[in-house]
């Protein structure tokens, strides 16, 4: 039988729907709560199941000694007092991505671009998995810049640390989907075209330099260069679920071994020089069916594992729950890898917690513990913190690789009169007991949306990226988009209250929660917040948005993702409307500079946009701001019916765009941009 594959929009509407319930069951009320689901899910129950909608609840007011207690950006104001200076660009979109004028915006590294001296040539029409594991990976999304020497600041040599999210198999495999169709079926996918995505898979390290021209370049052959995959890599699994029993698998007896890390979407860098990666959709990659009395089940419920995106599991066994059910709880973890060593084991770190990561926002708390902010990004879904047991040396690397092994992590309620509290996930405090189905820490960090729930957490509208401001120290959490609050769902009711910290029913657009830790101590329990800007389109009251007034028609945006801060405490903002972008704004995704301190706070202007059908992910700065490097991900492939020749989805011979090459005979490209200043030095300054 030849079923149709899924496609991403498919597979994102059914992982994005979001798992997370209300409130979680004890354990004994486990046993009658399935024998309900289970008749909704057979439609017994008909609309019975209706949620009885509490009142919406008020915003809190503002937090009006916030904003005092704020030092102001550095940097010199530019027009209106704005404190980035560059002539905001018009939104719109084609085919071409666009910077703002006074900056230069260059292709530094490509999709399949050689980066050993025996790599092949890029060409999709021969591509192999031992080409791919020799080429820069696909779908590139967090970039960091780690200066050569390590411990120098040199701006203008040193490494670049990429993140090779996911694979677009349509647009990667010449002939995949049959001539005037827009779709190919699932066993079409060969095993070697499934070992090529595991290959484009995991990260790269790349050695890249700056001419005397002004202009960036790779060195391929480098010492340093390494591709990390899904197919190869051997990491070792560290922290309290290290050895865990529901960490052991057939090729793992002892739980601390797993090869490959998949859909690393955001990250952080630490102060000693290492890449913190996450792996975000891992539920994409498994196939099969657990049984719904597998001691995993709510687990796996909850993660929607399995949500079969990829084919992999025809080929490797570890892919199919039925044959190795532990191995899904091998991933769903932020993975720690140290670039400058290019022998070293990636480490995948259980004390951060097992759920959907998006980033790790690394913060250097003045008293030396090592802070990481964490979104998990699922409808629904929490904001976690990392706080570590030890205090970072600046003299000792070798002890600092071991901080982010042991600590507290805390996921986030945020209260109505504009606090945060951290609630600790600690086997044996409150309800993480055995009788709640936490026998140890273990049970806690591999379930940690379970134990989130149970602590009450808010229930957040797809928290992504989160980044502390270096300057004023607040914390920023990128909330993505969330519609799903107004529809009542058979399997979570409930779900479509609003709360304080998500104040809209059906939010299209994301906002910005900022958090302010008191005295600048972020191991502090409780923390004030407020809600920074709603996105959308201020000019459409449907939207709800609120950005400062000052905003132009051009300076609003939808569905934050990534972020970063440059080093004069700026926020750059990027974008992510998913295939709903022509609803959602009708224009491309970009990079926005927004004001966080005076009196134009909540202020947005566009620096950057990407070509059709792509994704803004990944911004990063060198030291001296003098380059900020961009992903632009999956160019040519979001929403593009309107441009393709066929008027279906994107495919190898029909994309939205053929975005950088622009060749007849080859497809789009993911590739990380580098902008400069044209004549040099900072960027928006
Ligand atoms: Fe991979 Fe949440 O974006
Ligand atoms: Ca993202
Ligand atoms: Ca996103």
């Amino acid at each position: 039988m030849s079923v149709d594959s899924i496609t991403l929009e498919e597979f994102e509407a059914v992982q994005n729907r979001g798992s997370s319930p209300e409130s979680e069951p004890t354990f004994g009320e486990v046993v009658q709560q399935r024998l309900g689901r289970r008749n909704i899910l057979r439609g017994l129950l008909g609309t019975a199941a209706i949620a009885a909608f509490g009142p919406a609840v008020p915003l809190p007011d503002g937090i009006a000694d916030a904003a005092a207690q704020a030092a102001p950006a550095a940097g010199k104001a530019g027009k209106d007092g704005f404190s980035f200076v560059f002539e905001e660009i018009a939104r719109g979109v084609d085919d071409h991505h666009h910077v703002a004028a006074g900056h230069d915006a260059d292709v530094l590294l490509r999709w399949g671009e050689p980066l050993f001296a025996d790599s092949p040539e890029f060409d999709p029409y021969k591509q192999t998995a031992d080409s791919q594991l020799k080429q820069f990976g696909y779908n590139n999304d967090f970039t960091a810049f780690m200066p050569l020497p390590l411990g120098s600041s040199s701006a203008d040599h040193g490494l670049l640390w990429v993140n090779h999210e996911y694979t677009i198999a349509e647009l990667m495999f010449p002939g995949l989907v049959p001539e005037g169709q827009d779709r190919y079926a699932p066993e079409a996918i060969t095993k070697e075209m499934a070992e090529i995505e595991m290959a484009a898979h995991g990260g790269s390290i790349v050695e890249i330099k700056r001419g005397k021209d002004g202009k960036w370049a790779y060195v391929r052959g480098s010492k340093y260069n390494r591709r990390i995959s899904a197919l190869k890599t051997a990491m070792n699994i560290t922290g309290p679920a290290a050895g865990h029993a529901r960490m052991k698998t057939k090729a793992d007896p002892e739980g601390r071994t797993v090869i490959g890390m998949m859909n690393n979407c955001a990250g952080g860098m630490t102060p000693w020089g290492t890449v913190l990666s996450g792996e975000e959709n891992v539920d994409g990659y498994f196939m099969g069916k657990i049984d719904q009395t597998h001691p995993e089940q709510r687990n796996y419920d909850r993660m929607t594992i399995p949500s079969p995106f990829y084919q992999w599991g025809r080929f490797d066994e570890r892919f199919d729950v039925n044959k190795a059910p532990y191995e899904a709880n091998r991933f769903g973890w932020i993975v720690e890898i140290d670039p400058y060593d290019p022998t070293s084991t990636p480490r995948k770190l259980t004390a951060l917690g097992r759920f959907k990561h998006e980033g790790a926002g690394v913060h250097l708390n003045k008293d030396g513990h090592v802070i990481v902010y964490m979104g998990d990004d699922q409808k629904f879904e929490h904001v976690y913190r990392f706080v570590s047991k030890g205090k970072f040396n600046p003299a000792d690397r070798k002890a600092n690789m071991k901080l982010l092994e042991e600590g507290t992590l805390s996921v986030a309620r945020f209260d109505a009169d504009g606090s945060v509290t951290w609630l600790p996930l600690v086997h044996g405090q409150g309800p993480l007991t055995a009788a709640n189905g936490f026998k140890d820490q273990g049970d806690v960090l591999i379930s940690a949306r379970l134990a989130a729930t149970h602590l009450g957490a808010t229930r957040m509208d797809r928290p992504e990226d989160i980044e502390v401001n270096p300057k004023t120290g607040r914390v920023y959490v990128m909330l993505t988009n969330n519609d799903d609050r107004a529809k009542a769902d058979p399997i979570h009711p409930v779900q479509a209250q609003v709360n304080p910290a998500n104040p809209r029913p059906a939010n299209s657009w994301g906002h910005i929660v900022e958090m302010l830790p008191p005295g600048d101590d972020h191991t502090a329990s409780t923390y004030k917040w407020e809600i920074l800007l709603k996105a959308g389109n201020p000019a459409d009251p449907k939207t709800g948005a609120s950005f400062n007034a000052a905003t132009t028609a051009n300076g609003w945006f939808a569905c934050p993702d990534n972020c970063a801060f440059d080093s004069m405490g700026r926020l750059w903002v990027g974008t992510d409307q998913g295939n709903k972008w022509q609803w959602t704004s009708g224009d491309a995704d970009g990079i926005w500079a927004v004001e966080t301190e005076g009196p134009l706070r909540g202020t947005a202007r566009m620096f950057f946009r990407v070509p059709i059908g792509a994704e803004m992910t990944g911004p990063s700065f060198n030291p001296d701001d003098s380059a900020l490097f961009l992903s632009v991900q999956h160019p040519g492939a979001d929403g593009v019916e309107k441009v393709t020749k066929s008027g279906g989805r994107a495919t190898f011979a029909d994309p939205g765009t053929r975005w950088p090459d622009f060749k007849p005979t080859l497809p789009p490209r993911p590739s990380v941009v580098v902008v400069s200043r044209k004549g040099g030095g900072p960027i928006g300054v």
